[in-house]
């Protein structure tokens, strides 16, 4: 196991045969600020058998997750409340390095109400709003995940600027905004659109 970790750069050994940690297994550490310690404890077990499919996706187009375990991966979370929480936890973590610096490539001042469809627990408005003193929101997720987005929105200060709607985008979203973002799986929507779509309709 120690060979494996090293000759994948997790590890480093010294010419005496002593291990370390090598830059890679830094980001493992609970202290590094950077950790993705846990996608690998509480996550890798859920995309080990989806990665053993790729192949199969490479060769079908169909796609990995759901020909592993039989369902897609937004009803795996809903299935499994620990790895969903997770998930949705990681999603919120990760919002500021990914939403820093939105604001200086969109023009937010004529903006009064955001909509925000499949935004997890709120990553992108938390971070909107704390920026964007004039704005409001509405984030927009499936019933499990915005469940525990009021606990977020509460406590930031924020619950009267933003209506948290639950529903799933491909039956409707809510109306009313005056700027829409989506940001989620583009097989969730591909997959939706062909079948919904006439072949005439479909997009090409
Ligand atoms: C990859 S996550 C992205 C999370 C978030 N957009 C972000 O950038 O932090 C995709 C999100 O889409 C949501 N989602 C998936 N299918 C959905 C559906 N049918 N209707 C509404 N939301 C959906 C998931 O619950 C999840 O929160």
């Amino acid at each position: 196991m120690l060979r494996v970790l090293a000759a994948c750069e997790i590890l480093a050994i010294d010419s005496d045969d002593r291990y370390s940690l090598a830059e890679l297994g830094k980001l493992l550490l609970k202290t590094s600020p950077t950790s993705h310690r846990g996608e690998v404890t509480d996550f890798f077990e859920t995309i080990w058998a989806p990665l053993g499919s790729l192949m199969h996706a490479v060769q079908t187009g169909e796609n990995a997750f759901e020909h592993a375990l039989g369902m897609t991966f937004f009803e795996y979370l809903s299935r499994n409340a620990e790895v969903g929480s997770f998930f949705n936890q990681l999603m919120v973590k990760n919002a500021p390095a990914r939403y820093t610096g939105l604001s200086s490539v969109y023009d937010f001042s004529k903006v009064r109400t955001v909509v925000d469809l499949g935004r997890g627990e709120g990553g992108l408005l938390l971070h909107l709003l704390r920026e964007q003193e004039h704005l409001r929101a509405v984030l927009f997720d499936l019933p499990d995940v915005v469940a525990n987005a009021a606990v977020r929105f509460e406590a930031a200060g924020f619950i009267n600027r933003c209506k948290i709607v639950a529903g799933s985008f491909l039956d409707s979203v809510p109306a009313g905004g005056d700027s829409t973002s989506l940001r989620t799986s583009s097989t969730t929507l591909i997959t939706t659109a062909r079948e919904r779509c006439s072949p005439t309709a479909a997009p090409r």
